[in-house]
């Protein structure tokens, strides 16, 4: 994938707004003096995502590839990215997941004007924690995300993590029609009210993937993003026992997921270690099987013949030095309950798309919805993508910690993600939550009751949404302030 280097300033003006060439960046591994300057160019382009026996695809892209240019920061390093926007819309750009000032966070209307077309935006901001994140529009999301407008970060750690390869699979599912092109029909009202636009095509770093190669005996970084504007995955590697090491960008305890399985929903990001114990030689698949009877291979594992570079595993488990996160205080926590509500309600199996072909009836009928809203949350529904003048529906002080409950009071799965902050997941269903898990993004099962803790330190307005592009521009979002 395309791999977009730091750029000094200089350069950055000798382009003269062009796209940046890999001649013009300074070698891998040197270090530019900070800030260190991005160009990002939001604008149309052409990508092979569905293999070359098809056409290629008109999609919306971040410096012309599917995903956008690899935004690579470092941890406590101030960045300056400079968003040009050549779209015929408006666009923002939100860095989903870096705890950073208000002003950088990419809303239109609540935190910047919407950047118009043939205009810029100056982003600047200093990543207090490494790891793995991604960058989106939140201005028309559904389309805009759905045409292929997002990209990852990689924050590096201030000392090099020990390990084989670091390798990033960003995956997004398409709908595409007949000559491989987008599907229309962005924001379909039923749609909306169930599992959101899930689609046909899965592609792995932007197109589809046959194999990935590896070689018998190397451990693998593997970062998961899922860029996905509805779709849920739960991956199985075939043959490999993956160890979960960060969740959202945030270190964990090192674990093996339940059952082996990867739960993956819109917007969230897993961190893998991967030891590679294969044959040389084989191949082993990489499947996900989230949705009940669609379950589908959406790579293989392709060992080369080398012999192994190891005999044995490596042993230890890659333990990732922790973000300097802000650890609530729980017995001084204020507390507060966000009830999710609305959507279609599901006829017998809730599992997925399973259930939702045989007709049901919407479960609304509360106050606060709006027009074109079938979801909301305490009963109140923001619709879009985030506007000026909403009123948040909790203010807390500054330096507080806070208790949220979610509770999932619908049918259908929800990512739910909070702008600013990053959540310490405490509980499910009344079970405490091991292996020290911190997300933005939390995945709620139909009927889940999860508690999340957090310190409001950083000041603002921010969004709190369902990550199903669908379900936030339908209602389910509202507004949490820091004062
Ligand atoms: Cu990645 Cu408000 O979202
Ligand atoms: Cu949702």
């Amino acid at each position: 994938m395309e791999f977009n280097r730091p750029v000094s300033r200089r350069n950055l003006l000798r382009s003269g707004g062009g796209l940046l060439l890999a001649a013009s960046l300074p070698p891998a591994g040197a270090r530019a003096t900070p800030p260190k300057d991005y160009r990002v160019v939001a604008g149309p382009a052409r990508a092979r995502l569905a293999g070359p026996e098809h056409p290629e695809t008109d999609v919306w892209t971040y410096n012309g590839t599917v995903p956008g240019s690899l935004v690579r920061l470092r941890q406590g390093e101030p960045a300056r990215l400079v968003v040009e926007n050549r779209l015929d819309q408006e666009t923002t750009v939100h860095w989903h997941g870096i705890r950073l000032p208000n002003a950088m966070d990419g809303v239109p209307g609540l935190t910047q004007p919407p950047i118009k077309p043939g205009e810029s935006f100056v982003y600047e901001f200093t990543p207090p924690d490494a790891g793995t994140f991604w960058y989106h529009p939140h201005a028309n999301s559904l389309e805009q995300l759905g045409r292929g407008l997002a990209g990852a970060v990689i924050v590096e750690e201030r000392e090099s993590v020990a390990v084989g390869r670091d390798l990033l699979w960003v995956i997004s599912d398409w709908r595409l029609s007949d000559g491989a092109r987008i599907a229309s029909g962005f924001g379909n009202g039923m749609e909306a009210a169930m599992s959101g636009r899930v689609g046909n095509t899965v592609t792995l770093n932007g197109s589809v993937s046959e194999a990935e190669p590896f070689q018998a005996g190397e451990r693998v970084r593997l970062r998961l993003a899922n860029a996905s504007l509805a779709r849920i995955m739960a991956l199985r590697f075939e043959g490999h026992r993956p160890v979960i090491v960060a969740l959202d960008g945030q270190p964990s305890d090192p674990h093996e997921p339940e059952g082996g399985r990867i739960l993956l929903g819109p917007a969230m990001r897993i961190d893998l270690m991967l030891d590679m114990q294969g044959e040389p030689g084989r191949r082993y698949d990489v499947i996900d099987d989230f949705y009940d009877g669609l379950s589908y291979r959406l790579t293989q594992l392709a060992y080369d013949a080398r012999p192994p570079l190891r005999a044995h595993s490596p042993g230890a488990p890659l333990d990732l030095p922790r973000n300097p996160l802000p650890e609530p205080d729980l017995a001084s926590a204020e507390r507060h309950t966000l009830t999710l509500q609305g959507g279609m309600m599901s006829m017998g199996g809730m599992s997925g798309m399973g259930g939702m072909m045989g007709g049901g009836m919407m479960g609304m009928g509360h106050m606060g919805m709006g027009k074109g809203a079938v979801w909301s949350i305490n009963g109140q529904s923001m619709t879009g993508d985030g506007h000026a003048g909403m009123e948040p529906a909790l203010v807390f002080q500054r330096g507080r910690s806070v208790v949220l409950e979610l509770r999932n009071d619908t049918a259908w799965w929800h990512p739910m993600h909070f702008h600013g902050h990053s959540l310490r997941v405490l509980t499910r269903n009344g079970a405490t939550v091991p292996h020290r898990q911190w997300q933005d993004t939390v995945l709620m099962a139909p009927k889940d009751v999860v508690e999340v803790a957090f310190v409001a330190d950083n000041p603002g307005d921010w969004m709190l949404h369902c990550h199903v592009m669908d379900h936030q521009m339908s209602g389910m979002m509202t507004v949490l302030r820091v004062a």
